[in-house]
């Protein structure tokens, strides 16, 4: 099993960027998180960001064929793309969007998110512990359908 994990924007900045929202834990980590959770239930994973919607779009659609399940924090791009909601819905794989902080709790512009219309689960505010759960959430969900 293939598990893609996608970050947006500014999630390169992580440690730097508002260390208040999103605590001090650098970029390395949330994949070290992501692997370590992939790995605990033998899948394969493949960590990837950008900073640039046409790339993710292009990522997700990549991921047809070659993956079985997305996790995605599109980042800012959450609450603007139709874009990367419509990338998703073309693959058609389960994908569970996860989010460090909890966006429900913020500006009411981060209350909208487009690609969670296209996900099976959100999880928020978790820290990056979040891609651990999105992570098992989405491996379970995965077997589960396979078994059907
Ligand atoms: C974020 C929340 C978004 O609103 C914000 O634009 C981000 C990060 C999060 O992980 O909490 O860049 O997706």
């Amino acid at each position: 099993m293939k598990i893609l994990v996608i970050n947006g924007p500014n999630l390169n900045m992580l440690g730097v960027r508002e260390p208040d929202i999103y605590g001090r834990e650098d970029y390395s980590a949330l994949c070290a998180v992501a692997e370590r959770a992939c790995a605990a239930r033998g899948a394969e994973c493949e960590v990837w960001q950008s900073n640039h919607e046409g790339d993710i779009v292009d990522k997700i659609q990549s991921a047809y064929g070659t993956a079985d399940g997305i996790v995605i924090n599109p980042a800012a791009y959450t609450h603007t793309s139709v874009a990367i909601l419509d990338a998703l819905k073309a693959v058609a794989l389960p994908a569970v969007e996860i989010h460090i902080s909890d966006v429900n709790a913020r500006e009411p512009f981060r209350q909208l998110s487009y690609a969670g219309m296209a996900c099976i689960k959100t999880f928020a505010g978790f820290g990056l512990d979040g891609y651990r759960l999105a992570v098992d959430y989405l491996i379970d969900y995965i077997k589960e359908s396979e078994e059907k």
